[in-house]
């Protein structure tokens, strides 16, 4: 996720109104900051790695003349954080600027082609490949506008693009895919930006662009056209009422609520992963003599789940361990054939990174998957992947959950082809499903969200609830137990169902609520067995089970339905989401603020 802001006045100096624009949007990413502006046909640009206060000033952009520019706050996606890997990025001539938000699918095989062409690349980013992409049309008589939307034709991925050039000193052309871009119109100019907060202090009539459109923008106004075939689109414009701090969380009460409504979005870009690194994480995967999957908090059960994944797809056994624990239970024993694949969201938790000092001291492999390019973890790690979940601000971590197990599935897959361990069949339909679940989340959310807060409310005054699942779902019931503990306070257990007869079936009584993980598959069955032992002790059942279950119902005393279809190896992604959103809403109506837990910390960086 990164921020743009782009601008054309008639009157006043660009890079204040961009400076203020990125700023509002600085929630969206804040690693480097650039800006480009043309003034009397020259294009100029400066970025720099940091915030955007600490580069606004130390490069003085606010000194930079021009009514018409383009700013970018980035959270990396490709390449680390970096002067060079900043943007606006450039064609060799300097006349082409581009900003991007999204990941580009096939930059690598768009780069050689360029590179065979003779074209010099400045950076490490996926995004210099379509300011070379456009220098090399504009070769031809074909002008921006036709440059634009051939580039756009081969681009494959999630993009939002700003494009600013002397070609056209006085437009600003932008393209929107998946990734968001809104377009906004005022006394004084016309403008485009990321995200809606930036807009408000211009204008509250904005027009979002849609996937597969380009824009061209002018003082006129802007035009609308479609990518695929040129055509223009005529769409009346939107009036925005939020307040300016409700448009910083796009209407969403909370970052929280916020976060897990956008899953389905970060599910699709996580599905973006960059072949050749998946490759060869998987191959070192495959190569160890013993695999540990180091991780704190959220992340721990993203690899409890990940175990299972690559036991069930891939048959390789893994040893799931917190970090804080990994050095006492096998510190002495790992050793030049081990592989370590730690996990972690900010790259940054202090015990994973203590974990990681230990496993390299011993000479092990390690491997990471994180959400932050330029963390800790992905400077020691000897390969990683990125999970592209985009930054989450609410303490409580969801969208980065989700994204977790959906990379670890990746790898589950990818190994399970190397070993030969899956048929190509079923290598198909599991991929096949695991494109399916961005739709399944959307949908889960969607039917479920008002059913789930009634369910809420009516549990409002519980005292303790139990969570349990079977398989790879006892990881779900941790994953969902944490998120109630974490934002409510209310006391919580979690347990694998089948262990719960040694011990915690001593707490049941009338009127206890449990929680029960049960998607359709090998552990169906067994999971009745345990909603009966829990039922005949009174206990009230809250199910979260495929739609038409009726087994499942019948036992229980309420019910949140699922899609039909999801495996129950991937069913961790979609079926935690109705417990992401029942703890949401319980401690809003408790009063809590979900978005900052007392005693918690986004990223615990000490011992
Ligand atoms: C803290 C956060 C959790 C997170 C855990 C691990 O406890 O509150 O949300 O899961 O740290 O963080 P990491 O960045 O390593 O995933």
């Amino acid at each position: 996720m990164c921020g743009i802001f782009g601008c054309i006045l008639r009157e006043g100096q660009a890079v204040k109104l961009i400076n203020d624009g990125l700023k509002r949007l600085e929630y969206r990413g804040y690693d480097s900051t650039g800006v480009a502006i043309i003034n009397n046909n020259q294009m100029e640009v400066r970025k720099d790695k940091g915030r955007i206060e600490e580069v606004i000033t130390s490069l003085r952009i606010l000194d930079m003349p021009g009514k018409i520019g383009v700013g970018h706050t980035r959270w990396a996606t490709h390449g680390a954080p970096a002067m060079e890997n900043a943007h606006p990025h450039t064609d060799e001539s300097d006349s082409i600027a581009v900003i991007h938000n999204g990941v580009i699918e096939n930059y690598l095989e768009l780069k050689d082609e360029m590179i065979e062409k003779g074209h010099i690349f400045k950076s490490r980013t996926d995004t210099e490949v379509l300011a070379h992409l456009l220098e090399e049309e504009m070769k031809t008589d074909i002008g921006l506008q036709g440059a634009m939307l051939r580039v756009l034709r081969r681009i494959k991925g999630s993009y939002a693009f700003v494009v600013l050039s002397t070609y056209e000193p006085d437009k600003i052309y932008c393209a929107r895919n998946e990734s968001p871009l809104v377009l906004g119109v005022s006394e004084n100019g016309t403008f485009c930006a990321s995200d809606v907060p930036a807009l408000l202090p211009y204008t509250n009539q904005v027009n979002y662009l849609r996937n597969g459109e380009m824009a061209v923008l002018s003082l006129e106004g802007y035009k609308i056209v479609k990518i695929s075939d040129g055509s223009e689109v005529e769409r009346p414009t939107q009036e925005i009422t939020w307040s300016p701090e409700m448009a910083e969380k796009q209407g969403y009460t909370h970052y929280m609520l916020k976060e897990i409504h956008e899953q389905p979005t970060s599910l699709r870009n996580g599905l973006r992963l960059q072949e050749r690194y998946l490759e060869l994480l998987t191959q070192f995967l495959d190569r160890g003599k013993e695999v540990f999957l180091v991780a704190a908090g959220t992340s721990f059960h993203s690899c409890l789940a990940g175990s299972y994944l690559f036991s069930k797809l891939a048959r390789l056994t893994t040893f799931p361990v917190v970090s804080s624990e990994f050095m006492e239970r096998y510190g002495s024993t790992v050793g030049i054939d081990s592989i370590i694949l730690t996990v972690s969201q900010s790259g940054e938790t202090y015990d994973t990174l203590k974990a990681i000092d230990h496993a390299r001291m011993r000479a092990s492999t390690v491997l990471g998957v994180t959400n932050t390019v330029g963390s800790t973890l992905t400077r020691v790690a000897r390969a990683y992947l990125i999970q592209q979940s985009g930054p989450e601000i609410g303490v409580a971590a969801t969208k980065t959950f989700t994204s977790q197990v959906m990379v670890l599935s990746q790898m589950a897959l990818k190994l399970a082809k190397t070993r030969g361990k899956l048929s190509q069949d079923e290598l198909d339909e599991y991929d096949q499903k695991l494109h399916m679940i961005p739709d399944w989340v959307e949908e889960t959310i969607t039917k479920n969200e008002e059913r789930i807060k009634q369910l809420a409310e009516e549990n409002m005054n519980e005292e303790l609830f139990v969570f349990l699942g079977r398989g790879i779902s006892s990881a779900t019931a941790l994953e969902g137990r944490l998120k109630l503990l974490e934002i409510t306070y209310v006391p919580s257990l979690a347990y694998p169902a089948g262990e719960s007869k040694h011990g915690p079936i001593s707490i049941i009584e009338e009127g206890v609520t449990c929680v029960f993980v049960c998607p359709r598959g090998e552990t169906h069955s067994h999971i009745i067995g345990s909603i009966m032992e829990m039922k005949s002790r009174g206990a009230k059942i809250l199910s979260i089970c495929e739609e038409g279950d009726e087994d499942i119902k019948r036992l229980s005393d309420k019910v949140v339905e699922m899609p039909k279809g999801i495996p129950e190896e991937l069913s961790p992604i979609v079926y935690i989401t109705p417990l992401q959103l029942f703890a949401y809403h319980l401690a809003v109506l408790k009063g809590l603020d979900p978005d900052m837990p007392r005693n918690l910390a986004k990223s615990v960086t000490v011992p």
